[in-house]
């Protein structure tokens, strides 16, 4: 896979091409499908004209194929390859994308997603992927180059002024005929947007988050979907023959975004399936909360903070991480936040300081989310932190290595809000996988 400058049509043909970074000359880059189990391998070349390295987003994988430059390998530099490999354990919606300066690479087009198909997929007419994300551009077609906004990373990221569904202007058409059943997998690609998804006339099913499936639960109301995110939906098309009906955004209720038209053809409606009966689950690890550790970690920082500097505009538990003035690197302040032993379970407390949104990646565990019912959601890689609230999450410590903790929002990501935990391997009775 190459990583490399490229020109594309983001807008179509009525309007000038962009010169973007794309893998193999595509945003998204090839999509990779396998097959639950598989191994994969991908020879990544960066051809850019900076550092970079490949993230496989949400995939279980050991430590050194994590893709972090300066804690898990060297950043490739320009010229240079890398070879990842590595298991596919889960099946499920997964992606990939650069890990340095991650809101430029990200920004400029450096995206692509994973299939990994379960071994006895569900029986769906047709499975579609759209990879929603955003981009700046000027009145040129061409990508506002000020990457490094301080006034961006202080407030909600860089938000773009066209919306792009699989790389191109949105809305996407999704063709369907009626009665038919659809696998729609939805990926956030932006670098920093949060979209609210409404689907009109459907209730589609929920069947998995962040590639997990969880028990299916109908979309009444809209969803957030934050940066980083995959939600699988099974749509049942019960509308008649020629209908459309609209996917919106309406995460800025005065400025929604057309996503998707969901386009009904003239055919004559097919029989409906019996109700989809979720996804067979993926083996992974359940907290056990007896004796689990418990952490805290605080955010501050950012616009209408005092706790905000030049140096670091957001802090995790009082560090800045030093990355505010780069922008760029993993940090010269790579000592781990937290470490804890595997097989534990942790209980981590985030209490959100700060007067914005922070989606919270964490990259090797599978959390869980407390809900405000007490009970604990789904399996996730990551958690939405509103502004002034707190979120408790619970996951087990499965795999031995130095893991990042961030923030979805790359221009937060990389003006502070992006430290690691260890975990080593000194537990005497490690946690067992759910059956
Ligand atoms: Cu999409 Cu550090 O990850
Ligand atoms: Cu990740
Ligand atoms: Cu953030």
């Amino acid at each position: 896979m190459i990583a490399q400058p490229s020109r594309l049509e983001l807008l179509g043909s009525d309007y000038p091409s962009t010169d973007v970074w794309a893998f193999n000359n595509m945003i998204p880059g090839p999509m990779l499908r396998a097959v639950q189990g598989d191994t994969i391998r991908v020879r990544f070349r960066n051809r850019l004209p900076m550092l970079s390295t490949l993230h496989w987003h949400g995939i279980r994988l050991p430590n050194n194929m994590d893709g972090v430059p300066g804690i898990t390998q060297a950043p490739v530099k320009p010229g240079e390859d890398f070879q990842y490999e590595f298991v596919l354990p889960d099946a499920g919606t997964f992606w990939y994308h650069p890990h340095v300066a991650t809101y430029e690479q990200i920004g400029r087009g450096l995206f692509g997603t994973i299939v990994v198909e379960e071994r006895e997929p569900p029986d769906v007419d047709n499975d579609v992927m759209w990879s929603i994300s955003d981009v700046m551009l000027t009145k040129e077609a061409s990508i506002a180059p000020n990457f490094k906004s301080l006034h961006d990373a202080s407030h909600a990221g860089r938000l773009g002024n066209v919306v792009l569904v699989n790389g191109q202007r949105g809305p996407a058409i999704l063709d369907v005929r009626a009665g038919s059943r659809v696998r729609l997998r939805l990926l956030n690609s932006a670098s920093a947007r949060i979209f609210r998804l409404k689907f009109h006339g459907h209730q589609p099913l929920v069947v998995a988050h962040d590639g997990h499936p969880c028990t299916p639960y109908p979309l009444t109301e809209s969803i957030l979907f934050s940066p980083g995110n995959r939600i699988d939906v099974i749509l049942d098309c019960t509308a008649a023959p020629n209908a459309t009906f609209e996917v919106e955004d309406e995460f800025f209720p005065a400025m929604r975004n057309k996503i998707g038209v969901i386009k009904y053809s003239s055919r004559s409606p097919q029989a409906l399936r019996k109700p989809f009966p979720g996804l067979p689950p993926n083996a992974l690890f359940e907290p056990v909360l007896a004796g689990a550790e418990s952490a805290k970690m605080v955010l501050e920082g950012g616009a209408l903070s005092n706790k905000a500097t030049r140096e670091a505009i957001w802090l995790m538990n009082g560090k800045g991480n030093d990355h505010g003035s780069h922008m760029d690197s993993h940090g010269k302040n790579p000592d781990p936040l937290f470490v804890w032993e595997q097989g534990c379970t942790v209980r981590c407390l985030i209490d959100n300081k700060t007067a914005w949104f922070h989606p919270m990646h964490f990259h090797g565990v599978v959390l869980r989310e407390r809900l405000p019912n007490g009970q604990w959601g789904p399996f996730k890689d990551s958690t939405l932190l509103w502004p002034f609230k707190t979120q408790e999450i619970a996951f087990v410590a499965e795999s031995p290595g130095d893991w990042m903790i961030h923030c979805h929002v790359s221009e937060h990501q990389h003006s502070g809000l992006m430290g690691t935990f260890r975990i080593a391997s000194l537990c005497k009775t490690p946690a067992q996988p759910k059956a």
